[in-house]
């Protein structure tokens, strides 16, 4: 059971969201102009389109960075695993650097659908209920997104 209020299930949903829109802005960035780039560009914005719909449900105009540092142990760190992947550096192009970053990207979604499952059964405010329950429904639908575009990568080289 998460040991968290309202106010700081928003708080940790809002650092969650900002580190997962991050990744997947700089993974569009590398993969501009092709379909892997296209489905980060498109997680990106849905991300996107989360930390707004929390910050007007917590009722304050932008995310705070200071969260990310309080709610540390409820975070996946994602710049952590993009380095240990190779994606930081090493796998920066091809079909190794997509599924490696679809890789990272498969852990976040699974991490985000667990938080908004866990806190969805915390919250007492029927609307963060509804709201959580509802991006739990959407990040659903990007790890599918995310797993049928791995499952149409060529096998990976051994
Ligand atoms: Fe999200
Ligand atoms: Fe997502």
């Amino acid at each position: 059971m998460l040991d968290l209020n309202e106010i700081e299930i928003l708080q940790v949903a809002l650092a969650h969201e900002e580190r997962a829109r991050a990744f997947y802005v700089r993974m569009a960035e590398r993969h501009g102009g092709s379909t892997a780039g296209d489905l980060f560009v498109f997680l990106s914005r849905e991300e996107e389109g989360h930390i707004r719909r929390l910050t007007s449900r917590y009722g304050i105009p932008e995310f705070e960075k200071k969260w990310e540092e309080k709610f540390l142990p409820y975070l996946i760190d994602l710049a952590r695993l993009a380095w240990e992947e190779g994606v930081a550096a090493q796998y920066t192009t091809g079909p190794e650097a997509v599924r490696r970053g679809l890789g990272i990207a498969r852990k976040a979604e699974s991490q985000a659908i667990a938080f908004y499952a866990e806190s969805g059964k915390i919250v007492e405010d029927k609307k963060t209920k509804t709201l959580l329950a509802e991006l739990e429904e959407e990040e659903r639908n990007h790890l599918a997104k995310i797993e049928g575009y791995l499952a149409d990568l060529p096998p990976a080289p051994r």
